[in-house]
């Protein structure tokens, strides 16, 4: 969860240059900070506590062509500057940053302590240089060092690590994501000017999009000249493609706006339209794997999993297809159901979360498919399952998913609309709902929203209502209101209310009903009557206005894509709630945007 990036090539400014790019890794965790660079002396260090983005890169001028650097969320250990990474071996000489969890760390810190070694934090990681140390007494060679030390480590890593005597980076993964970027060289003589190696692209991307990924298991050795992939237990070589990726630097900054998430909210007006934007006969073919499969399972996590949960009204109302959802923290639990003809779908964002890799591993050990529905490219689930489907929503940073969700819906009611033998109907739908949602973010839209935070700002409780697929709807809009404005928000299914969650309105709780022009248009508002009655300040979201609401946020009638359009106004609530309470909606306290650890 934490952010790696190191350098090696033919630059100068490693520390500066790493620096600077790891402030694009921010959202990964923001406790602390820290960064190596290797000079002539040997290997400096400069890390603290508190974000990265207000550290100056120019700052670092020492000239060095190797650095390493890291963004922290913490796990174990406290945030303090002895707790941040990189660290080092007692002579100095390794250092070393991590993303994961040693899980034998504790036994390993015995064994060295006992061999002399001194530590000065709490954390897994510093037992890593240690390690890399103490195996270096037998071998010398640093690399081979390193391969040893990442054999007698238990848990989930991704590492990178620098050596003062030696001209190499060295990185190793196991569970945690590491990507390799390529900067060409102009000329045939110096094919190669550099290596980036990170835990997300982002970091790179305006260096190069030229990428090499690192599977699990496996480690490079670089001297910025060239690059050797290889299998850490075995050493055998492991040749390895580069591939471009489609990702822009103009994507993945803030451009005009002041945070990430609503830059990405602003996105919808495309990225909605993009996700439509699929092979055909993929999704004919997906959706005939699900038609033939025998039980398919939907799991998620987070907004993921509300995404899951509302494909299953999906594939339910428009093709009357039963798919099972269940968050894939709890995946394990339903495993006894699977078999070599089921299929698990699985949603996600970033592609790296650790509950939905280990409902993978848990379905594709009972012989079932895996389709994995993702945004980023490359990643690692999306290049474990058997079919992969990306929702081209472009760079994700702000922690709070937005446009993922929304292009994760799309995708899902067009695999719905092709199961029922309706694809052109859905593409339809969609893309006009696409425009709709163009028109709908307008200036004047954006600014009444923030006028109805700034009414609300105050207000102990939130209470979000909808049903059908309005209802993961309203579970997502308790989310998103929680994480980044703080004010408690609960979401139900309207008819639920009676059996206890009305107990909590009082005179003047704000109380959202996600409303569409559909079937259960009545039972929802008959719902939102209850809550009136019991003092609610009632905000409709809906395509129809009803006297029951105080007020009234109008969007497009949708249909079959209602949900799509509904969480939007939330999303943009949600944003000027955090915004107006003095909160920075990038930057939630205590969460993080990639979950790399169960
Ligand atoms: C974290 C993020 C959420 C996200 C969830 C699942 O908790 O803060 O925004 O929905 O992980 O992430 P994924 O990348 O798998 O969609």
């Amino acid at each position: 969860m934490c952010g790696i990036f190191g350098y090696i090539g033919r630059r100068s400014d490693a520390a500066g240059l790493v620096v600077e790019g790891l402030k694009n890794l921010e959202y990964r965790g923001y406790d602390s900070w820290g960064t190596a660079w290797k000079t002539e002396k040997g290997i400096s260090v400069r890390k603290d506590i508190g974000k990265i983005s207000s550290v100056k890169s120019a700052d670092f001028t020492d000239e060095t062509s190797i650095a390493i650097a890291h963004t922290r969320w913490a796990t174990h250990g406290g945030v303090t500057k002895q707790n941040a990474h990189p660290h080092l071996s007692c002579d100095e000489n390794i250092a070393v940053v991590h993303n994961g969890i040693v899980e034998n760390y504790d036994a390993l810190r015995n064994e060295l302590k006992a061999k002399g070694h001194r530590f000065l934090s709490q954390t897994d990681t510093e037992i890593i240089p240690h390690l890399i140390e103490e195996e270096m007494k037998s071998t010398k060679d640093f690399a081979a060092a390193v391969r040893s030390a990442c054999q007698r480590l238990k848990g989930r890593f991704g590492i990178l690590a620098m050596h003062a005597a030696s001209q190499t980076l060295v990185a190793a993964r196991a569970g945690s994501p590491l990507i390799v970027g390529v900067q060409k060289g102009k000329t045939k003589t110096s094919p190669v000017e550099g290596y980036y190696i990170a835990s997300d692209i982002p970091a790179f991307l305006e260096h190069t999009r030229t990428v090499q990924y690192l599977d699990d298991g496996e480690m490079v050795v670089t001297d910025g000249k060239s690059i050797l992939f290889s299998d850490i237990v075995s050493g055998r070589e492991r040749p390895k493609r580069e591939v471009e990726i489609s990702w822009s630097m103009e994507q993945a900054v803030k451009g005009q706006y002041e945070h990430f998430m609503l830059k990405e909210i602003m996105d919808q007006k495309e990225s909605v339209a993009r996700a439509v934007n699929q092979d055909e006969e993929q999704i004919k073919t997906l959706a005939k794997a699900i038609r033939e499969a025998q039980g398919t399972f939907i799991v998620g996590c987070g907004t993921a999993g509300k995404a899951c949960m509302a494909a299953e009204y999906f594939f339910s109302v428009i093709a009357q297809h039963h798919v099972n959802f269940a968050p894939a923290s709890e995946f394990k639990l339903h495993h006894h159901f699977l078999k070599p003809e089921s299929l698990l779908i699985v949603v996600s964002q970033s592609g790296e979360t650790a509950d939905v890799l280990e409902a993978m591993h848990i379905a594709k050990s009972k012989g079932a498919k895996v389709l994995a529905v993702v945004n980023v490219e490359g990643s690692t689930i999306s290049r474990e399952a058997d079919y992969t489907l990306r929702i081209n929503a472009g760079p994700e940073r702000a922690v709070a998913s937005t446009k993922a969700l929304t292009g994760q819906l799309a995708v899902f009611l067009l695999i719905a609309y092709a199961l029922a033998g309706k694809l052109q109907d859905g593409k339809t739908l969609l893309l006009e709902t696409a425009a709709e949602i163009n028109d709908m973010l307008n200036p004047r839209y954006v600014e009444r929203i923030r006028s109805l935070a700034e009414n609300i700002k105050t207000a102990r409780d939130v209470f979000i209502i909808g049903k059908s697929w309005n209802y993961p709807m309203a579970l997502e809009s308790a989310i998103k209101i929680q994480e980044v404005s703080y004010v408690h928000a609960e979401g139900f299914a309207g008819g639920e209310l009676k059996h206890g969650p009305i107990a909590l309105i009082e005179e003047g709780t704000p109380c959202i009903a996600l409303v569409g022009k559909d079937e259960v248009m009545d039972d929802i508002i008959s719902n939102t009557i209850e809550l009136k009655a019991r003092g609610a300040q009632i905000i409709g979201i809906s395509p129809v206005k009803h006297d029951v609401f105080d007020e009234w946020i109008k969007v497009p009638n949708a249909g079959n894509a209602q949900a799509l359009v509904n969480i939007i106004p939330v999303q943009v609530l949600a944003y000027f709630l955090a915004v107006t309470r003095g909160k920075n909606p990038d930057m939630p306290r205590n969460l993080a945007k990639s979950v790399t650890v169960k």
